[in-house]
């Protein structure tokens, strides 16, 4: 139900005064209760590669459980729509999206209209971590509301229905096995999850494909399986599955490694897979072993005691852990337009949205070295559908993606000036396209540096008031097929840890990524923060509650459901191997965004085995956990 009003107050107050009948009936929530019977869930996967269980027969193995509960993604900026009907069959939407041109197509769809005459703007989002790849019920309530009343409506969710009405994070169980020789060799790997999801949908995430890949082991064997309970559907959230998986995996082979007295980073290096070990493909690019060494250089890794509990610094248990992470690279289809106007300043274009990594800054950075021309005469617009069609913001693929789009339509845009020049330009007649460069706003004859015309003036003289170009990058290539395609983390941290009150701090935090070319390094740099930021609040405060005798979230606010503080976050310094993918795209860039937390919250319960000697198998990391 939804109440319309003229003013926010008038909304709130009237929908107070709504009285709901309703029929109670029986409903499941409990996870932890639940998921141990087998009739409940369904199965999503299993894989098997050699042997089943093969860890049993490992000279030394390690066995362990894990459990991480329902997270949301709790953006600053909240779920909002404005629709505006103009006309019968005409729409025009503002809304929080990561992706205009998929709001545009779901709402074509949900209305029956045509995709042309749905305007999606979606031109600032607040922050959305994956919050936004779907819409959510403001947005189809917003359009009715507008047909009935005849007027733009605007619906905006409050902070509690942002847990109730958007996904979330779903709750997981994890059973994780891993055995290895005496040398350190791993022999078998075995990994079975469960995870929620609603009793309407079937929501799945790839909790266990990382173990299958990660590393160099010969027998694997996985199993995925889905719990419908009565709650809304989780969704994608920062490295959706693998940020949960990593979370076992990299913890147990921490365990492992203390068992084998080995040291953890040793253990991953003398696994390391040269060959992706499910398809058997090279990797397009790979540079974790850089990784590992940087983050172990930057740590200062030498000062780690490999027995736990044995350093203190100021009264506190100190220790320092790691763990890796993996997200698939991949590139889809993004069409660019550029303008280029007399003034000699360019326009970009595409149908994208920027939920903060900033997008923008980064296109105009590949337009700036393209075109050798200043970025202060470069400007990416984004958020319309009414721009050419770019790929939806998510799975850390705009950069790799857009990107492309953009370094092509430059390809496009350099080549038809050129011609334009030779048609237009007398002093260019003689020259071929070969003959000429283009560099700080200027297009010049390499043979004759007198010959030369300002982008402007080509304009002007073309006669045109702007010179426009459309380009599509189409998808990967064929050569792509031959190649997997990841980007990988490893996260070093350092934690201190109160004896008396078990509170846990980060110390420090070294975030290393190969993430294939670093287009823009500050941006780059600010994904890797803001993914160890996330992966603090995953490790030591993030939780939803839920009352199983009515089957409500308790702590749907932001006082009670934790995310980091300023003061639970210390420096973070983020390093890049920075070595282009030689196949991905134009750029070279292979995408940060999920690899920046997948991995983060195993770094940090090692690290918190290694300060106190007591392994955490649940997330969040309690003081009440460490003090006993
Ligand atoms: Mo990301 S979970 O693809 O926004």
């Amino acid at each position: 139900a939804l109440v319309v009003a003229d003013t926010w107050e008038k909304a709130v107050k009237a929908a107070k005064l709504v009285k709901a009948e309703y029929v109670t009936e029986r409903f499941e929530t409990d996870f932890e209760k639940l998921r141990k019977y087998e009739s409940k869930l369904k199965k999503i996967s299993e894989y098997k590669r050699g042997e089943t269980d093969a860890y049993k027969n490992a000279d030394v193995f390690v066995e362990a459980e894990f459990s991480t509960p329902i997270e949301t993604h709790n953006p600053m900026e909240m779920h909002a729509t404005i629709a505006i009907w103009e006309g019968d069959d005409k729409l025009t939407v503002y809304d929080k999206s990561q992706g205009p041109k998929g709001t545009q197509s779901q709402l074509a769809r949900c209305f029956g209209l045509e995709e042309k005459n749905v305007r999606v703007i979606t031109e600032f989002v607040g922050g959305a971590f994956g919050a936004s790849l779907r819409s959510w019920p403001n947005v189809p309530a917003a359009v009715i509301a507008a047909k009935k009343v005849k007027r733009p409506v605007k619906v905006l969710l409050n902070r509690r229905q942002m847990f109730s009405m958007v996904g979330y994070r779903p709750q997981a169980w994890q059973k994780i096995a891993i055995g290895a020789n005496k040398d350190g060799k791993l022999v078998g790997i075995t990994h079975h999850a469960i995870s929620n999801t609603s009793r309407y949908e079937d929501y799945r995430e790839g909790i266990v494909n990382a173990s299958q890949f990660l590393y160099d082991c010969p027998n694997v064997n996985t199993s995925y399986k889905i719990l419908p309970l009565d709650l809304n559907t989780p969704t994608w959230m920062r490295g959706p599955g693998e940020a949960t998986g990593a979370f076992a995996l990299e913890c147990a082979l921490d365990e492992l490694a203390y068992k084998l007295n080995m040291d953890p980073v040793e253990l991953r290096v003398k696994n390391y897979a040269e060959l992706h070990p499910v398809s058997k493909l090279p990797w397009s690019s790979k540079f974790l072993k850089e990784c590992y060494d940087a983050g172990r250089e930057k740590i200062g890794w030498d000062k780690r005691q490999a027995t736990p509990r044995s350093l203190k610094e100021d009264g506190m248990l100190a220790g320092y852990g790691m763990g890796g992470g993996v997200f698939g690279a991949g590139r889809g289809n993004a069409a660019v337009k550029a303008i280029l106007k007399r003034d000699g300043s360019l326009i970009l274009q595409s149908a994208v949205s920027d939920m903060g990594p900033g997008t923008a800054t980064t296109m105009v950075k590949i337009a700036e070295t393209s075109m050798q021309m200043p970025a202060s005469k470069i400007r990416f617009m984004l958020g319309d559908t009414d721009f050419p069609p770019g790929p939806t913001q998510g799975g850390s693929t705009t950069t790799s993606t857009l990107g492309n789009g953009v370094s092509l339509v430059c390809d496009a845009l350099k080549k038809h000036l050129k011609e334009l020049a030779i048609a237009n330009v007398a002093s260019f007649k003689a020259s071929t396209i070969d003959d000429i460069e283009i560099k700080n706003e200027q297009l010049f004859s390499k043979k004759d540096s007198t010959v030369k015309i300002s982008l402007g003036e080509l304009v002007s003289l073309s006669g045109k008031e702007q010179v426009e170009i459309i380009q599509e990058s189409g998808r990967a290539a064929a050569e792509a097929q031959k190649y997997a395609m990841n980007s990988f983390s490893a996260h070093f941290v350092k934690v201190h840890v109160d004896p008396a009150t078990g509170i846990v701090k980060l110390k420090e935090i070294i975030a290393t990524g190969d993430g294939g070319k670093i287009i823009s390094e500050k941006t780059a740099r600010s994904q890797m923060i803001g993914g160890a930021v996330g992966g603090i609040g995953m490790a030591l405060t993030e939780e939803v509650l839920i009352d199983h005798s009515t089957g409500k979230y308790i702590n749907d606010n932001l006082g009670s459901y934790h995310v980091p503080l300023h003061t639970d976050v210390p420096h973070i310094d983020a390093w890049f191997p920075n070595k282009p993918d030689p196949v991905i795209n134009a750029t070279g860039a292979k995408g940060v965004g999920e690899i920046a937390l997948v991995g983060f919250a195993a770094a940090v319960a090692n690290a918190v085995f290694n300060a106190t000697g007591k392994r955490i198998y649940k997330l969040p990391i309690k003081p009440e956990d460490l003090i006993s």
